[in-house]
C-alpha cells in the first residue's frame, strides 16, 4: 500500500477520475482538483467506496487558469497532508475546428488551459518538492503532442508546447531528486471530445469515432499508474492506430504526414 500523496488535476471525470479510483485502491492520500465541486465529491465518494479513509482524500476545486489562486491551494494541500509527493498535471480541453473556423479566443484558451495551467501549478508545486530534494511532477500531454492532426490546430500546438516545457524541466530537476514524467494517451474512451471546443468556443458535444472506440479508461488507468510507479519518464498508453504513428514519426515524419493527409 501507497504512503505518497498525490495530488491529480481533472479528477472530477474521465482519465483523472480513473487515476484517483486507481490510487485510492492503492492507498494513497488523495488531493482531487477541477473546477466542478459537486462532481469532485462524487469520485471522492468513489474513493472512500474503494476502501480510502475519509480522512485520505481531500477535494480541492481550483481552475488552473487562475494561476494567482495555485500557490494558496499548494498551501491547503501541505497544511492537509505535509508533503505532495506526485503531481499530476491531467487537466486538459480538447478541440474539434478547421483553423479557419477557430476564433482566436479559442486558440487563447487551449494555451490557457492545457499549456499555462500546467506550468502555474507546477511552479507553485516545484519549491516545495526542492526543499525536499524529492517529488514527481506528471502531465497528461497527448499523441497530439507528437503529431499534428487536422481539427487539432490548437490542441496539438498546445500539447507540443506542454511535452516541451517538461521535457525541458526533467532537464533541469532530475539531478535534484524529482522525477518528471509525460504521458502520452492515445485515444481514450472519455468525453474529451464532448467536453472539446468548437471553433466558435462552444462545446464540440459529441462522441468521435475514435474515442468511442478507443481504450476503456479504466485500463488506462492501470498503464498510467504502472508507469508512475516505476517513475517512467514518457507513458505512451492506448491500443489502435495512432500509437503506431509515435514511431512512424521516428522513423519517417513523411510518411506519417503522407498516411494522416489521406
Ligand atoms: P475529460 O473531459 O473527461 O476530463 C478533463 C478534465 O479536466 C475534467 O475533469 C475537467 O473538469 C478538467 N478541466 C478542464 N478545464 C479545467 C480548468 N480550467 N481547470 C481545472 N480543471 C479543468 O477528458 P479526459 O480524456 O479525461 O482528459 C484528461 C486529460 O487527458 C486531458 O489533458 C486531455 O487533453 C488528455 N488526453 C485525453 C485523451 C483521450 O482520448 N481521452 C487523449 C490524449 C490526451
Amino acid at each position: 500500500m501507497s504512503s505518497q500523496t498525490v495530488w491529480i488535476t481533472g479528477a472530477s471525470s474521465g482519465i483523472g477520475e480513473a487515476l484517483a479510483l486507481r490510487y485510492a485502491m492503492d492507498g494513497a492520500s488523495l488531493v482531487l482538483s477541477a473546477r466542478r465541486k459537486e462532481e469532485l465529491e462524487r469520485v471522492a465518494g468513489l474513493c472512500r467506496d474503494a476502501g480510502l479513509p475519509a480522512d485520505q482524500v481531500l477535494v480541492l476545486p481550483l481552475d488552473v487558469t487562475d494561476w494567482e489562486s495555485l500557490p494558496g491551494a499548494v498551501q491547503s494541500v501541505l497544511h492537509t497532508f505535509g508533503t505532495i509527493d506526485l503531481l499530476v498535471n491531467n487537466a486538459g480541453v480538447s478541440q474539434r475546428s478547421l483553423c479557419e473556423d477557430t476564433d482566436m479566443a479559442v486558440y487563447q484558451k487551449l494555451m490557457d488551459v492545457d499549456v499555462m495551467g500546467q506550468i502555474a501549478l507546477t511552479k507553485a508545486v516545484l519549491p516545495h518538492m526542492q526543499e525536499r530534494g524529492s517529488g514527481h511532477l506528471a502531465v497528461t500531454a497527448s499523441v497530439a503532442g507528437k503529431v499534428g492532426v487536422p481539427q487539432r490546430t490548437g490542441y496539438c500546438a498546445a500539447k507540443h508546447a506542454v511535452m516541451g516545457f517538461f521535457d525541458a524541466l526533467r532537464a533541469e530537476v532530475e539531478g535534484q531528486g524529482i522525477d518528471v514524467s509525460t504521458i502520452v494517451p492515445g485515444f481514450i474512451r472519455t468525453d474529451i471530445s464532448r467536453n472539446a471546443l468548437a471553433g466558435d468556443g462552444s462545446a464540440f458535444g459529441k462522441l468521435d469515432d475514435n474515442i468511442a472506440g478507443g481504450m476503456d479508461v479504466t485500463e488506462c488507468a492501470e498503464v498510467v499508474f504502472k508507469g508512475l510507479n516505476a517513475k517512467k519518464r514518457e507513458i505512451p498508453v492506448g491500443k489502435g492506430k495512432e500509437m503506431a504513428a509515435l514511431w512512424i514519426k521516428r522513423v519517417s515524419p513523411e510518411a506519417l504526414f503522407r498516411i494522416i493527409r489521406s
